[in-house]
């Protein structure tokens, strides 16, 4: 069964069961400006999610096209993708989650009009419970579930793991069900309850995973092996979610008025599955632009496996996003089809040989038709791409064409660099072949022509030299900070200097603010500060002593920001937009009518598009800011006392 024959079944068996099939939404939400694109298929739902009545009726199917740009880096590996289509089923407030897991069951395992997957090899999680937000264990699930499994003659334990969120500790333990926290096993819109905006809609969900026969665990990831371990045995390929709570504002849930499901499969890892070969880009919708890519460049994909991805990946991504009318440009949703296109141009490039990169070929618009063939059938004229084929072909030769001017104007410079460069001898290295040049030099490159650190090596590389990477990010850091001290000139906050260890100190205080908000209540206001290179205290509201467990989740959360490694984005903006957006400032200070604001996340925002309504943190400030979290290693609370009645003070460390 391929791809279409797959989607088709999907839609059918839901129809079957009553569903009514409807069109995939566009990859730009309607009437959401918080939202960048539409990356599953609940985005477009949410307004009958929370009640409203939709025009076909309370069960609906779908294949909705998303796109996911915080995996951009992601893509490489057998399994990650930033375009894919979501097969989706929807109960607003009709069934749940009898029917949802048994449906589902029977569709996968169907030898017959559905997916056809051994039993044997499917694996399930649910969700553990949360104590804090009330929302009990989902023991109905479990039940369900073991039912199922029974009927297949299949045994299916229901097993503890050991630690709250990566699970791993206890291992498999001849399981068949297994409970995750929140981390894992809640689904909203944006996260964990935590991270959820009040309002929005979310709940507790049953994933569903394929065990790869032919992989076996990798210890490189953990001693014991779980459903979400990341060795690559297991692959989830469903979702279903149990929508039923609501945020409200204090923080807390309440019951929706309806119980909602929201299933979500991607449809390219249940066609993995179905063909027990973990690597998604087999499946046969890649596969005439994976033929055409090795004609053009004369590669096979096999022993290329990365560049083959990224290109694939990135243009049938660009394909859709085109066909949606995002067109290549320096802002918002078009920077990043320009970025998809000028990576795909890289790795493309990566390919070849070098005598042909940077020719005029155009190569990725013949990809592009390919993709475009190959999803005529499911998306035909009016729906996306059919209608349009001309100008999505011509808008990425157009764009290839500019960036390969660009890129041959520039490697001619970095050529004449790269001849004047002294190497920079180095005891260490003085048996290698290769000669290390001086991170300087390199950082100027980077500096003048903006071209990536990885083609910067590349080019390096033709000539036997090397760029020490620490070396180069400790130079772009010292730039960066720089840079940033010179801009922000007028600065007078409450930071001793603008060395690193300050101004990564002043990102965690952001950062600590708000996970004191989540943690004490929004009633934590800021009321005075000070950062030296050594600690950062912070002055707040707050009446009472914290206990040891408040200052545990408080450090806790704030580690979970660093590993997250957000972006951290300076914007600017009239001061009473910064105070709609309800940005933290501190009281009684005085602000000029244009304001600098910083905003530490979401994953995957851009300095262009910031999107503050799903930032972590959100505060008034001059900077300076480190670029990313993950920059400021590890975070711990070193003291928590009393200034004067109703104001606590904090003193913390970075480690
Ligand atoms: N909306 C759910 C997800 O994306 C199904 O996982």
């Amino acid at each position: 069964m391929n791809a279409n024959a797959l989607r088709s079944s999907y839609l059918h068996f839901f129809q079957r069961h009553g569903h009514a099939i409807i069109p995939s939404a566009s990859l730009v939400p309607e009437n959401d400006p918080t939202t960048l694109f539409t990356g599953s298929g609940m985005q477009p739902l949410i307004p009958y999610l929370l009640g409203a009545e939709h025009s076909q009726g309370r069960r609906i199917a779908d294949a909705q096209k998303s796109f996911r740009a915080e995996d951009i880096e992601e893509v490489g590996d057998n399994r990650h993708t930033t375009f894919f289509e979501m097969l989706g089923n929807w109960s607003l407030g009709d069934y749940f989650k009898q029917e949802q897991l048994s449906w589902l069951f029977s569709f996968l395992t169907d030898t017959e009009n559905g997916a056809g997957l051994d039993p044997e090899r499917l694996y399930v999680t649910v969700f553990a419970g949360d104590a804090e937000n009330n929302v009990p264990r989902d023991t109905e699930s479990v039940s369900i579930w073991k039912k199922l499994f029974a009927e297949k003659g299949v045994d299916a334990k229901d097993v503890e793991l050991l630690t709250e969120s990566r699970g791993g500790e206890r291992g498999m333990q001849g399981g068949r069900i297994f409970y995750y926290d929140a981390k894992k096993n809640w689904w909203s819109r944006s996260g964990t309850p935590d991270q959820m905006p009040a309002g929005e809609p979310g709940g507790p969900d049953s994933e569903i995973f394929y065990e790869f026969s032919q992989v076996k665990h990798d210890p490189k990831f953990g001693n014991y092996c779980h459903p979400n371990c990341d060795c690559g045995r297991f692959m989830e390929i469903g979702n279903s979610v149990f929508m039923e709570y609501r945020k409200n504002a204090d923080g807390s849930f309440d019951k929706l008025a309806q119980r909602n499901v929201d299933f979500g499969g991607g449809l390219e890892r249940i066609a993995a599955a179905m063909r027990d070969d973990p690597d998604i880009f087999h499946v046969d919708v890649f596969d005439t632009a994976r033929e055409d890519l090795t004609a053009l460049t004369g590669k096979p994909y096999a022993g290329n496996e990365q560049a083959f991805r990224v290109v694939l990946d990135h243009i049938r991504a660009a394909v859709f996003l085109i066909a949606d009318g995002v067109l290549p440009s320096n802002v918002g949703r078009g920077y990043l089809v320009r970025r998809l296109i000028r990576r795909a141009v890289r790795f493309s490039d990566s390919l070849s040989a070098p005598s042909e990169k940077t020719s005029s070929r155009d190569m990725l618009g013949s990809v592009a038709q390919k993709f475009i063939d190959q999803y005529a059938v499911a998306y035909p004229q009016g729906y996306g791409l059919e209608g349009d084929v001309h100008h999505i072909v011509a808008v990425i030769q157009q764009e290839e064409k500019k960036f390969r001017a660009t890129l041959r104007k520039g490697l001619e410079e970095l050529e004449k660099m790269i001849g004047s460069f002294s190497p920079h001898i180095d005891a260490h290295n003085s048996s290698s072949d290769l000669r290390e040049v001086d991170p300087v030099q390199a950082f100027l490159i980077y500096q003048s022509y903006g071209f990536p650190l990885e083609m910067i090596q590349e080019e390096l590389g033709r000539q036997n030299l090397f760029v020490d990477e620490k070396k180069f990010q400790t130079e772009m850091r010292k730039h960066q900070e720089l840079s940033r001290t010179a801009s922000v000139g007028a600065f007078k906050g409450g930071l001793a200097d603008h060395s690193v260890n300050t101004t990564r100190l002043h990102t965690a205080h952001h950062l600590l603010l708000h996970a004191l908000q989540v943690v004490l209540g929004p009633d934590v206001k800021q009321r005075g500060s000070n950062i030296t290179g050594e600690r950062l205290r912070l002055d707040f509201s707050y009446g009472t002593k914290m206990t040891d467990e408040q200052k545990a989740a408080v450090e806790r959360l704030v580690n979970e920001q660093i590993a997250e490694d957000l972006p951290v984005i300076r914007s600017e903006m009239p001061r009473e937009e910064a105070e709609q957006l309800n940005a933290e400032h501190e009281f009684g200070q005085k602000y000029p009518d244009r304001v600098s604001v910083y905003s530490i996340g979401p994953k995957g925002a851009i300095p262009e598009h910031p999107d503050f309504a799903h930032a972590f943190s959100l505060e008034f400030c001059a900077g300076p800011h480190v670029q990313h979290t993950g920059e400021l290693g590890h975070f711990s609370i070193s003291k928590e006392e009393a200034v004067s009645a109703g104001i606590r003070r904090i003193k913390a460390v970075l480690s």
